[in-house]
This record gives C-alpha cells, sequence and structure tokens, in this order.
C-alpha cells in the first residue's frame, strides 16, 4: 500500500459497521477498566482545562421514520464540545487526547482482534441531577425500535476516560452483565457498542462529572472469528411486558 492511500485511509470517517450487533457476545469481561491509564501530567492538564471550558456545541434532534428521536439535542445542550468547540477554547486539549487514544488502540485492537478507527475528541459535562438511562451506544435497545439503528451505527466499541471523582453519585452501570463503576479518575473504559452493553449512569451529586465519551469503528477483524452478517447474533431484549419501562430505574432511583 502507498502512502498516499495510507493517507486517504487515514482521514476518511468510516459511518458503517461491519460488525454485527451481538457478535462480542454478553460477557462482562468485555466491560474492561484501565486504572490510571493517564500520566499525573495528562490528568491535571485535562482536568483543569475541562473545567475551564464556556463554549459548548449547538446541535439539533434528529427523529428516525417511526418518529422516535434518535438524538435528542436539548439532553445534551451546553454540555458537549467536540474537536471544533475544544479549538476554540484552547488548541491545546485536542492533541492531549488525540494522544491518548493513540496509546489506546494498540489495546482494543489486540483485545477484540480487531483494526480500529477513533471517533472524534469530546468532553462532556454532566450537571448535578443529571443521570442517563440505560441505552446501547450503537443501536436503539428497547420496544419496536429495538435493533433499529441510531445517529451512529459505527460506534462498535464505546471508550470514556474520566476527568475527575469530586462528585458524588455519576456510576456508571451495565443491567445486563449486573456491573456497576464509580468511574476513576484518569482511567480509561472500553466495551462493545451493541444493546447487549446497554449502559446508564446513576444521578450525579454535589459537583460537575467531566468524561471524554469516544468510540472505535471496526475497520477489520483480524482474528479467526469472522463475523457472518447474515447470522442473527444472540442478542438480549427486554422483557417485552415491561416495553416502555425502564426495567432497571427502580434498582437505581434516588
Ligand atoms: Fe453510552
Amino acid at each position: 500500500m502507498n502512502m498516499e492511500r495510507m493517507n486517504v485511509n487515514h482521514l476518511e470517517r468510516v459511518t458503517t459497521s461491519i460488525t454485527p450487533s451481538g457478535f462480542f457476545g454478553t460477557s462482562k469481561d468485555n466491560i474492561v477498566e484501565l486504572e490510571n491509564f493517564m500520566t499525573e501530567e495528562e490528568i491535571n492538564f485535562l482536568e483543569k482545562s475541562a473545567k475551564g471550558i464556556t463554549i459548548w456545541d449547538v446541535t439539533e434532534s434528529h427523529v428516525n421514520e417511526n418518529g422516535t428521536t434518535i438524538y435528542d439535542a436539548n439532553y445534551w445542550k451546553d454540555r458537549v464540545a467536540t474537536r471544533p468547540s475544544l479549538d476554540r477554547n484552547d488548541p491545546k486539549i485536542g492533541p492531549v487526547i488525540e494522544g491518548l487514544f493513540q496509546r489506546l488502540q494498540p489495546i482494543i485492537e489486540n483485545f477484540f482482534n480487531v483494526k480500529v478507527q477513533p471517533t472524534g475528541q469530546t468532553i462532556v459535562r454532566w450537571l448535578p441531577g443529571q443521570l442517563q438511562k440505560p441505552h446501547a451506544d450503537k443501536e436503539l435497545h428497547d420496544g419496536p425500535d429495538a435493533g433499529l439503528p441510531n445517529d451512529f451505527p459505527y460506534y462498535d466499541i464505546a471508550s470514556l476516560f474520566y476527568l475527575n471523582d469530586d462528585y458524588e453519585g455519576g456510576e456508571i452501570y451495565w443491567p445486563l452483565q449486573g456491573v456497576s463503576i464509580k468511574p476513576k479518575r484518569g482511567a480509561a473504559y472500553f466495551f462493545p457498542g451493541d444493546m447487549n452493553y446497554i449502559h446508564g449512569v446513576t444521578a450525579i451529586k454535589g459537583n460537575i462529572r467531566y468524561t471524554v465519551p469516544f468510540f472505535w469503528t471496526i475497520l477489520e477483524h483480524t482474528g479467526e472469528n469472522k463475523p457472518d452478517m447474515n447470522k442473527d447474533y444472540y442478542r438480549t431484549l427486554l422483557d417485552p411486558e415491561n416495553r416502555g419501562k425502564n426495567l432497571y430505574e427502580s434498582v437505581y432511583e434516588e
């Protein structure tokens, strides 16, 4: 492969998925925490930078053909800063996060036997009282829309960095695996983006919580086990009797 071609590949953003939902199974072993992923210098810089952000993205909601809101701009208003916004706050932030992506990439590629491409650099803040109901990152997971694509079908693997720990609540939990984690400052996390790995965030209390969410699009499966797009992989569906209700809410209600 010549350099010109490689550069094109590097810049091109792939927005389709070659990985069927359910391919990675349901094991909690696919939910990975890497403590102290960042150096002290990186975490100190990013925590301070995140707390200093004043410019946030302005976005619009999207609705699918069934009338379901698949991206709710109001929910994310004034708390998401993607790369263009980060650059306007401080152009040093984006490259530091990019460096972290580069360090995490080989770990992801070895773990899942894949070649991947990351999405962009983003910082999100969670204000006291805010929470997130269980959801899958690459598809809709509940009711008649379960399994239909959301706006991000190429979010094959989810990743998060956490930038602070001076707040209460704000635990991330995976109800299907029965896993709940109080995120650690400076740690990295990753897990599959499909509906077998729905996850939520408990209400934040006290202070603002800052995260760096991002995703990996799988470009190639390098292991023996290749996905078969025609196969129906096992996917956990929520109890249809309780459709519309959040099955896990009672467990995590304040
Ligand atoms: Fe998510």
